[in-house]
């Protein structure tokens, strides 16, 4: 993971969103911790930059869809085809595909915190030992959630977005149903959604995508991994409003 790289390509596609009050929420971002939060506390891409990497992830899945509705060499990029049984049911513009993917966990940024616990590291020259092998207890990071907004996942990132620049009906349903079904008591709730706007289909399956079939634990997986990368680093959370969300989708 090329956490500089994918800070750049992030800042490169929110170029292309123009409406009033996204220079406001970029400033936001670029002062909170979005570019070195985990996406999760330990299941996928539970690492610096896991976030900033899923939302990417999720943009590309979600543009995946698209390239299936044309000739390879004739992707319109402009306007995303969202096609079923070789009909489009959507037409989406890319302005609306960088916002949802990019920002539909948005309520993650300022969520996590790290603290430290003790885990056994196997080690040839451990001072002690049990069935697997020599070992010393170190103190090592691990993420927990530090929920300081609790107003929901997908809800929340409506509401974070809406402080800075106004969403469309369909992309705050979108971003809002994101979890999908997750939320039981909300089945059927969320497929009147779909049905009123198939981009929440389009968003969740793309979430649901990236985090199964595209990361890890601490990386994306191989085959998804950007190859000219090398090494990332720095990180200045400050201190904005924002907090919480669902530790993971
Ligand atoms: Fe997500
Ligand atoms: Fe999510």
């Amino acid at each position: 993971m090329n956490r500089e790289r994918n800070i750049k390509r992030f800042e490169e596609l929110m170029e292309q969103v123009d409406r009033p009050g996204k220079d406001a929420l970029m400033r936001y971002i670029r002062n909170s911790d979005f570019y070195t939060a985990p996406a999760s506390t330990k299941f996928h891409l539970s690492c610096e930059g896991g976030l900033l990497q899923h939302s990417l992830n999720v943009y590309d899945a979600l543009l995946g869809h698209a390239a299936m509705a044309y000739p390879p060499d004739e992707v319109d990029y402009e306007d995303i085809l969202y096609t079923v049984a070789y009909k489009t049911v959507i037409r989406i513009h890319k302005e609306t595909a960088v916002i949802v993917a990019l920002l539909h966990d948005i309520c993650k940024t300022n969520f996590y915190c790290t603290e430290m616990r003790n885990q056994k590291i196997y080690k040839p020259n451990g001072s002690k030992r049990d069935n697997g092998g020599r070992f010393d207890w170190e103190q090592v990071p691990f993420y927990t959630v530090n929920d300081k907004n609790p107003y929901g996942h997908g809800e929340k990132s409506v509401m974070m977005i809406e402080e800075f620049m106004k969403l469309s009906m369909e992309e705050r349903y979108a971003i809002r149903w994101h979890m999908g079904m997750s939320e039981v008591q909300n089945i059927n709730t969320f497929n009147q959604a779909c049905e009123k706007y198939p981009l929440v289909l389009l968003l969740h399956m793309a979430d649901q995508e990236a985090s199964h079939f595209m990361e890890d634990q601490t990386d994306n997986k191989e085959e998804y991994q950007d190859k000219e990368e090398t090494c990332c680093q720095d990180s200045d959370p400050s201190d904005t409003g924002f907090q919480e969300a669902e530790p993971i989708g």
